[in-house]
């Protein structure tokens, strides 16, 4: 397999599900419980949605949160093992479907959300999931991305797209193999939305207090139309 390519990425994390569920479960990831979890939630909220599809939802902490607050919540992954997880916990709605084979028709329904945290850090996979994206939404539907933020992740490299290597630096020792990752400035972020038919963008940089930098960059691209 290709050191650097999309399904690198999902070959990954099906070598890491027990220490990813436990990395949530445990709380072992300080960014998320100081700062990102919050901000993808609060996201959603500013939308007031009746429905959320949280795509690349791994043991789907965040379908049961947004269920826990009254929003009909369904998550997708292409890890079968986190869909079953997820559908032991009791909340929500789940279901084994990778970003290709995503679709209106798969689902048999759209929604007034769709939220990515953290989960689309590939290349072709994340343009063809952008291009179908506006089908997947009811009109006016928002698409929210929390990710990596380019600037902050940049490091020593040129800030170009391009891919990178994974690390499993400050998980536990439990973590292997980790995925490599499709660098994007902010500038191919905006166009990913614009060139696809979102209308209205807004861009978050959520601080961390401890850091004073920036933890994430979250973007919220709305459709005023639907498929
Ligand atoms: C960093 S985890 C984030 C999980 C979850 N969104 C969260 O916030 O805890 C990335 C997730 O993206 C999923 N993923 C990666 N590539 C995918 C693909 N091509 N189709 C569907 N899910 C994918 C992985 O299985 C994993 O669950």
């Amino acid at each position: 397999m290709e050191k650097f390519s999309d399904q690198k990425i999902v070959d990954s994390w099906k070598k890491n599900i027990q220490p990813w569920v436990t990395a949530i479960r445990e709380g072992e990831i300080e960014s998320r419980l100081l700062v990102t979890n919050k901000a993808v939630i609060d996201a959603v909220l500013t939308r007031a949605p009746k429905s959320v599809l949280d795509v690349g939802c791994g043991e789907g902490w965040l379908v049961r949160e947004l269920e826990r607050k009254g929003i009909q919540s369904m998550g997708v992954d292409v890890v079968p093992e986190f869909i079953a997880y997820a559908q032991k916990q009791g909340r929500g709605k789940f279901k084994c479907l990778s970003f290709e084979t995503l679709s209106k028709e798969a689902l048999k329904e759209q929604f007034d959300v769709v939220v990515c945290n953290f989960s689309i850090l590939g290349n072709e996979s994340v343009t063809s999931l952008f291009q179908k994206m506006p089908t997947l939404l009811n009109k006016g539907g928002s698409f929210i991305v929390q990710t990596i933020h380019p600037v902050i992740a940049c490091g020593e490299e040129k800030y170009e797209d391009g891919w990178r290597s994974g690390s499993w630096k400050g998980f536990s020792d439990q973590f292997c193999d980790p995925a490599p990752w499709y660098f994007r400035t902010v500038e191919t972020w905006k166009g990913l939305f614009i060139e696809n038919g979102f209308e209205f963008l807004e861009i978050l940089e959520p601080i961390n207090p401890k850091t004073g930098k920036p933890a994430s960059m979250v973007f919220i691209g709305t459709v005023t139309r639907s498929d």
